[in-house]
């Protein structure tokens, strides 16, 4: 199965990448990135100051993470000097180099960072939602390189068509859609406190909780600027969300928190089980999906859930859900054709499928 995506003068051999964070901050984890095979690699946000972070910054639940990391904890003559040089070494895939924030940032960082970089992903997390001066952040880093700029696009820029019209404009190359989520909170209860956040008391929310969210920015910006590269990234933490992200728009992905929730290996499980899941799914490869339009099938035409007697167990999970009260379990389970709104939830949380 090919798994190969390129864009921009980069070939990737598959379309997973780890995301920008803690899991690709210093030359080991770069490293490790490679011998999970992911098809290309991207480091943490290096920036001209050094953060101060507070400690814990990373909480972890079910479906979501919650941060208040901020950028790499190394100086970026670190980077220059080691890590970079380091990777540079045995490098065998393309490495974008994640920058933040301003131009004066960018006036130092990118000189010193291209003759490393094949691409560069720049942090807009931290530098407001004046679309003029992401614009010129993004000519002052063109008037140091000739290499893609994809810049990062973080949920709470209000609007990610205009995002995308003036990053282009601008001469940037694409976008990553999307940073973490927030301003988020996490109070503990027990103790009446926030223990993880930041000054104000707040953290970023990441994980399979955002997924819909980062999804529905991707196919915004490329339905907006379809000359745009989209990097789709948020709440990854399967082969199925990659195809996804795919058929969004994006011509590959990234992912952190899903490693964070259920382990580091999920980069190599994940490009294990592509060739199966695109398969699963009647696609020949990678490039297929990004050539398959994405059908809206959204209809207005009421319709009564079908029951399949022999997969129900008679949960009764349905009657308990049904907003409109229209679920009896008599013999089995019945639907109230006059109270029924088609609105389809039943469908979609019946554990064993028993409905359609
Ligand atoms: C602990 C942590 C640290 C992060 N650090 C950075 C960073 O330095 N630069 C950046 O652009 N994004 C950073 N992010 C955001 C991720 O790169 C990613 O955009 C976001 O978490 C959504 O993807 P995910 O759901 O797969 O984690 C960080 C996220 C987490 C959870």
């Amino acid at each position: 199965m090919d798994l190969t995506t390129n864009f921009n003068g980069l070939y990737l051999a598959n379309p997973l990448m780890p995301a920008s964070g803690p899991l690709v901050g210093d030359a080991d984890k770069l490293a490790f990135m490679v011998n999970e095979g992911c098809g290309a690699i991207v480091t943490k946000t290096i920036s001209t100051i050094l953060p101060h972070i507070p400690k814990p910054c990373i909480y972890g639940d079910r479906e979501y993470v919650m941060n208040s990391e901020l950028w790499s904890e190394y100086p970026y003559q670190k980077w220059v000097n080691d890590f970079l040089p380091a990777f540079w070494q045995t490098k065998d895939r393309p490495l974008i180099i994640s920058v933040g924030y301003t131009k004066a940032d960018m006036e130092i960082l990118i000189p010193l960072l291209d003759r490393f970089a094949d691409a560069f992903e720049v942090s807009t997390h931290y530098v407001g939602t004046d679309l003029k001066v992401i614009a010129d952040t993004v000519k002052t880093i063109r008037s140091h390189t000739t290499k893609p700029i994809y810049m990062k696009i973080s949920p709470h820029l209000p609007d990610p068509e205009g995002f995308a019209k003036a990053i282009s404009d601008a001469g940037a190359n694409g976008v990553v859609a999307v940073n973490s989520l927030g301003p988020t909170m996490k109070i503990d209860l027990n103790n009446r406190n926030i223990v993880y956040g930041n000054d104000a008391g707040f953290v970023w929310t990441s994980g399979p909780v955002i997924k819909n969210l980062a999804l529905a920015t991707v196919y915004k910006i490329k339905k907006a600027m379809p000359s745009l590269t989209v990097i789709g990234v948020g709440g990854i933490s399967k082969a199925e969300d990659v195809i996804e992200f795919l058929l969004a728009g994006a011509s590959a992905t990234q992912m952190l928190s899903g490693a964070l929730l259920k382990g580091k290996n999920l980069f190599s499980k994940i490009i294990q089980d592509l060739p199966l899941v695109l398969e699963k799914y009647g696609f020949s490869s990678i490039e297929d999906v990004k050539q398959t339009p994405l059908k809206n099938a959204v209809s207005y035409e009421p319709y009564i859930p079908i029951l399949n007697p022999e997969k129900c167990t008679k949960c009764q999970l349905c009657v308990r859900i049904c907003p409109y009260f229209a679920i009896e379990l008599k013999e089995h389970i019945t639907f109230d054709k006059d109270k029924c709104f088609s609105c389809g939830l039943c469908i979609s949380k019946c554990p064993s499928q028993a409905l359609k």
